[in-house]
């Protein structure tokens, strides 16, 4: 049986200015720290070693540019370490893997279906197509888009779809849900709505292991247990924190006062403690 164990095992990602990752092979006779191997390979990820146990929801925080998509996408299987891998279930990550759900920072709905059959899609295990119909029609209201459902997505604001985009994952009620930045251009009161609907979904699917990457440092409070923070590129784990406080989290006990403090400090925001 799945176990979704992630272990990100010394992973380095280097760019290439032009586009796709360094492959492997190409580093040989070069120098280990990649950023002085030549003028048009970028360091991103460097070294990274994190393990993520079943069912942890873990966020993911750091300066804009700092590698936290491109430690998604390698955890997805979208792009190859140049170096280090991905294990899931001590099984190398070399492809993406249906069972793993990406929201992606820049949308990925299809075009060319409804936001119905969008969400449809996802609920792969249900045959009976009135059944699906119902649970379709309940992950629009969830996310307010019960009156959009036979719109294609161009048809929606950039919050609308992102809206789409999330019931979708939701829906799918994946082994390993990876969120980039998922609510970013949702309004605050639908932002609270689906923090606490990720709360949910969380108790629901204990063994769903869920990676959260995030720039709202209360939202990485009030949901994950356990919040890494990345350092600027070539970037490292700079500081990892388990957050043991019990849900519903009320964001002025001075536990999670004190860790949000200590997330500025490392983040390099000092007016806002
Ligand atoms: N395909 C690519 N080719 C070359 N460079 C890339 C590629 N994808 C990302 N980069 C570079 O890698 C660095 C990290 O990008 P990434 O998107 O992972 O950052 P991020 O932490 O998610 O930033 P943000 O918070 O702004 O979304 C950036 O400097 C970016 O320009
Ligand atoms: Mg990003």
């Amino acid at each position: 049986m799945s176990e979704n164990k992630i272990l990100i095992d010394n992973v380095t990602v280097e760019y290439r200015n032009g586009g796709s990752p360094r492959k492997p092979w190409s580093l040989f006779g070069k120098g280990r720290n990649c950023g002085s191997a030549g003028d048009d390979v970028r360091t991103v990820l460097h070294d990274i070693n994190i393990e993520i146990k079943t069912g942890e929801f873990v966020s993911v925080l750091g300066h804009s540019g700092c590698g936290k998509s491109t430690l998604l996408k390698v955890i997805a299987g979208f792009v190859r370490p140049t170096r280090g891998a991905v294990l899931i279930d001590g099984k190398e990550v070399t492809k993406p893997q249906p069972d793993h759900v990406f929201v992606f920072q820049e949308g990925s709905l299809f075009p060319w279906l409804t936001i119905r059959e969008n969400i449809s899609l996802a609920l792969r295990s249900v045959k009976d197509p009135r059944e699906k119909e119902e649970k379709a029609a309940y992950y629009l209201e969830l996310v307010g888009l019960e009156n959009s459902h036979s719109q294609y997505p161009y048809m929606l604001s950039g919050g609308m779809r992102q809206r789409a985009e999330i019931a979708r994952a939701i829906a799918a009620q994946p082994d390993i849900l990876l969120m980039d930045e998922p609510f970013s251009a949702l309004d605050y009161l639908t932002r609270l709505n689906l923090r606490e609907e990720m709360l949910y979904l969380h108790v629901m699917l204990p063994k769903t292991t869920i990676l959260f990457v995030t720039h709202d440092i209360d939202e990485a409070l009030q949901l994950c247990n356990r919040l890494i923070i990345m350092s600027d590129p070539p970037s490292q784990v700079k500081c990892c924190r388990t957050i043991k406080a019990p849900h519903p989290r009320n964001l002025t006990d001075i536990e999670l006062s004190d860790l949000r403090s200590h997330i500025y400090y490392h983040l390099g925001v000092h007016t806002a403690v």
